[in-house]
């Protein structure tokens, strides 16, 4: 069976249209090119509220029984910044792991990385992970995790 992954894009401004979502198409592509199996993505483009990620990441989860949802976006600490949040209120079980991995790879690049409260946890079957906003974010961080992502998802299933 063709797995699903659902591609979450969090901003304000890309889902007024004031702003072209680079995230979601940048996870698209980084996907595209660490899988080897085919999938299916999902997208969705969400303002940063967090009843609204909330409800996309329980449909993506419960109703498109995706086995990744991946995240981007809203990770920082503006008022407005609340997918972590949303992450924390949706999963059954927090891997802190994951942030911790994914903000030491970044800080080699860039020091604002420690600005970002990207997290991962379980709902069900699926593994969600978050991501910062920044296109350049995207390969640095689903590269430093993706080794434990396929058994991770094995584990939950
Ligand atoms: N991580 C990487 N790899 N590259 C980046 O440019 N930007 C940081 C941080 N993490 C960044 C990064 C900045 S400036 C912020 S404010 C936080 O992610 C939160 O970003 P977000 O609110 O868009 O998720």
């Amino acid at each position: 069976m063709t797995a699903s992954i659902g591609i979450v894009t969090v901003s304000d401004r890309a889902s007024r249209g004031e702003y072209e979502d680079k995230g979601g198409p940048a996870i698209e592509a980084a996907l595209a090119r660490i899988l080897a199996s085919p999938w299916r993505p999902i997208r969705r483009l969400i303002p940063d509220e967090q009843p609204l990620v909330e409800a996309a990441l329980r449909e993506l989860a419960d109703a498109e029984a995706c086995a990744l949802i991946v995240t981007t976006g809203g990770t920082g600490p503006a008022p407005r910044d609340v997918t972590p949040e949303a992450t924390e209120a949706v999963c059954e079980r927090i891997l802190p792991g994951f942030g911790e991995l994914m903000r030491a790879v970044s800080l080699r690049a860039v020091p604002t990385a420690i600005l970002s409260r990207q997290m991962a946890g379980t709902r069900g079957r699926s593994l969600i992970v978050n991501l910062p906003g920044k296109p350049s974010a995207i390969d640095e961080c689903l590269d430093a995790v993706f080794p434990a992502v396929p058994y991770c998802i094995d584990l939950i299933g």
